[in-house]
């Protein structure tokens, strides 16, 4: 036993409008006998006022925030707007928005730390290109405890932050990481949160696997040591195909 509970959670993306809060209320009425793991949803940022009412079983998210507290930045939203609609966690540094958006991990570590500063919980996502595991496991073991270590925000700590490892080409491919690779990668991050944090908090941190996860994958990627979770993209839109992915947890 580990001690660490299981988090399973779905990211929207730029998908959902008000007609899809119904699979809200379905994933809620899902998660609501499983007291032993968290279930949380990151929504597009319009959902989240009307969301958070439907679901007080499952953490109610937001994809992005922004690290200024407030300020002359069009279209960006802060940390303590997203609280006031009713987050209670939000991602950081998802490789979309590290690619997309061009966020440094200065910026993700920036962002975290605000978050955590209005009561947010984060998870805040790592993973490498093909490009880079194509150059061997050993390097994007490298790569990804580096950009891992770069994205921590001061004052890290489990109760609040939680590690997803993404890798790149696995994310909406439909090509999952075997249970190997997922294993020896997040055996490797383990041992990088604790040589950054110390033993206690580094053992105490969650880390999730991310990329095509299923309702036909979930149960072995779950069962993988140092995998405490999924965050899931797809696979997280209807309350059907998220609730095996629920349940293998
Ligand atoms: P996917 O997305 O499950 O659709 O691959 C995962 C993610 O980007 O968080």
């Amino acid at each position: 036993m580990t001690g660490r509970r299981k988090l399973i959670a779905g990211n929207w993306k730029m998908n959902g409008l008000k007609g899809q809060l119904g699979e809200v209320s379905a994933i809620a009425a899902l998660a609501g006998p499983r007291s032993e793991i968290d279930v949380a949803l990151f929504l597009p940022a319009t959902l989240i006022a009307a969301a958070a009412p439907l679901a007080s079983t499952v953490l109610i998210g937001a994809q992005d925030c922004h690290q200024a507290e407030a300020g002359a930045f069009t279209g960006n939203l802060s940390a303590a707007m997203l609280a006031e609609a009713g987050a209670g966690c939000t991602l950081v540094g998802h490789s979309e928005r590290r690619q997309y958006q061009h966020e440094s991990n200065a910026d993700v570590a920036a962002k975290a730390a605000q978050a955590h500063k209005h009561g947010l919980s984060v998870v805040l996502c790592v993973g490498e290109t093909l490009d880079t595991r194509e150059q061997g496991d050993e390097i994007a073991h490298g790569f990804v405890s580096d950009q891992l270590v770069a994205s921590l925000p001061e004052g890290a700590d489990a109760g609040w932050l939680t590690i997803a490892y993404e890798p790149v080409w696995a994310i909406g491919t439909g090509k999952v990481a075997s249970p190997a690779q997922v294993a020896a990668m997040h055996a490797a991050l383990r041992a990088t949160l604790v040589k950054a944090l110390g033993a206690a908090t580094g053992n105490a941190m969650r880390i999730l696997y991310g990329g095509s996860v299923s309702g036909d994958n979930a149960a072995d990627l779950l069962h993988t040591d140092n995998v405490d979770g999924a965050l899931v993209g797809g696979a997280s839109l209807t309350a059907e195909k998220f609730a095996p992915i629920i349940a293998a947890a």
